[in-house]
């Protein structure tokens, strides 16, 4: 025992910063948006007290967990989390979020709720808290710059969690500039006919999982865009939507490179496409590796499609290459009479088609599909 002592004290001499470094990341300061004024009554407006609840826990020494308390609704124009913080964050998200309604809209910016720079961030509705972009007001506008909900852009080691996210004006969730992120147990919820609503769309990313979430709305479900690599889907069930998309790729003949895309277990349901990869005429770049992997459909109207032709003028000179890309447990059924779409630009190299237990009808392909049965 008094060996042990000694050690301690003779350690802490040497190194004075041993002591308070321990301290510090035992701490865990607990603060809620009330403590600054919010209402949560989902008529007054609480961005100030959220703005002042953030500055706080970002500052905080060792751990702080921010508190949206659960049983409120709390009305914000604007909300910009940014870092780097001192803290490492745990947002408590149990109350709703919601948006002021589009003549309401104070908004500089493209985003609602946009958290950048922090790293090692959790934020956690523990199954009870949402956020509500209010989007019907928008959707009859188009045309509009409609603001997207919710933007992570350089955070690293990201855990989102047990979270819905409903009625985006756009899309739902950007993720960019982002390295090793984890959404799970998050629920998206948009009409069919709401115009732009992706539910994640991925960018300059690498490292990110989505899992056992389920995704309605009226674009694509998952979106993995240029810059993005080792990108994971797991267990996440799409529809209604456009399906589970890497691309639109080559846009305004930009190159994007897109590479290991591995979804795995998900299901559509009722969606107009299932596994999607699109590139855009006159871009450069890559789309590689990328498998889809125990699929199961129902209803869905393209099941698996490659379109280099997206929105596209043909016959342009550059197109993003599509090359590694496995389909493998393809279940369910099809609503249009073409189960696999390929359509591939005319400059692709040597390519070749490989089927196991595939039943379709393959047409306009380069390469063509023998394999394919009846
Ligand atoms: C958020 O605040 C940071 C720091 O003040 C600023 O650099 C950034 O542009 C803001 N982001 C948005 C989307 O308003
Ligand atoms: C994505 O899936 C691949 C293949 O199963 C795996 O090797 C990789 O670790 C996964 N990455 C993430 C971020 O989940
Ligand atoms: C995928 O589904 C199969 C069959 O239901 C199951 O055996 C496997 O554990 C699942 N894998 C993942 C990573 O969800």
């Amino acid at each position: 025992m008094l060996g042990f002592f000694t050690y301690i004290l003779i350690f802490s001499f040497i190194s004075p910063c041993f002591c308070t470094r321990l301290n510090v990341g035992t701490n865990n300061a607990f603060i809620s948006v009330m403590q600054f004024g919010a209402r949560g009554d989902g008529i007054a407006d609480d961005t100030q007290a959220f703005a002042s609840a953030w500055d706080s826990a970002c500052k905080a020494a060792g751990m702080s967990t921010l508190v949206i308390p659960t049983g409120r609704s709390f009305r914000v124009t604007k909300i910009n989390f940014s870092g780097p913080c001192k803290a490492k964050i745990n947002i408590q998200l149990e109350g709703k979020i919601v948006a002021p309604s589009k003549g309401a809209w104070k908004l500089d910016g493209t985003y609602w709720i946009s958290i950048q720079n922090v790293n090692g961030l959790t934020l956690d509705g523990n199954g009870k808290g949402g956020i509500d972009g209010y989007g019907s007001t928008w959707w009859q506008c188009p045309s509009c710059k409609r603001p997207k909900v919710l933007f992570f852009h350089a955070c690293n080691d990201l855990i989102v969690r047990n979270l819905g996210i409903s009625n985006s004006p756009q899309s739902h969730v950007s993720v960019n500039m982002c390295n090793r992120a984890t959404f799970s147990h998050i629920s998206i919820n948009a009409p069919a006919t709401s115009p732009n609503t992706d539910g994640f769309d991925i960018s300059d990313s690498t490292n990110i999982l989505i899992q056992d979430s389920n995704i309605k709305s009226g674009d694509d479900c998952i979106a993995v865009n240029g810059g993005s690599s080792f990108i994971n889907a797991t267990r996440v069930t799409c529809g209604p939507g456009h399906g589970i998309s890497v691309g639109s790729l080559g846009r305004n003949g930009q190159l994007d490179t897109v590479s290991d895309v591995h979804v795995l277990n998900c299901t559509f349901i009722g969606t107009s496409n299932g596994a999607r990869i699109k590139t855009v005429p006159g871009g450069s770049g890559y789309a590689k590796r990328i498998t889809f992997d125990q699929i199961i459909l129902q209803n869905v109207k393209n099941p698996i499609i490659i379109d280099q032709n997206y929105n596209g003028v043909e016959d342009e000179a550059t197109n993003v290459q599509v090359s590694f890309v496995t389909y493998r447990g393809f279940r369910g059924t099809s609503a249009g009479d073409v189960a696999i779409n390929l359509v591939c630009g005319p400059l692709l190299g040597k390519t070749s088609s490989a089927c196991r237990n595939a039943h379709g009808i393959a047409r306009n392909t380069i390469p063509n599909v023998p394999c394919l049965m009846k």
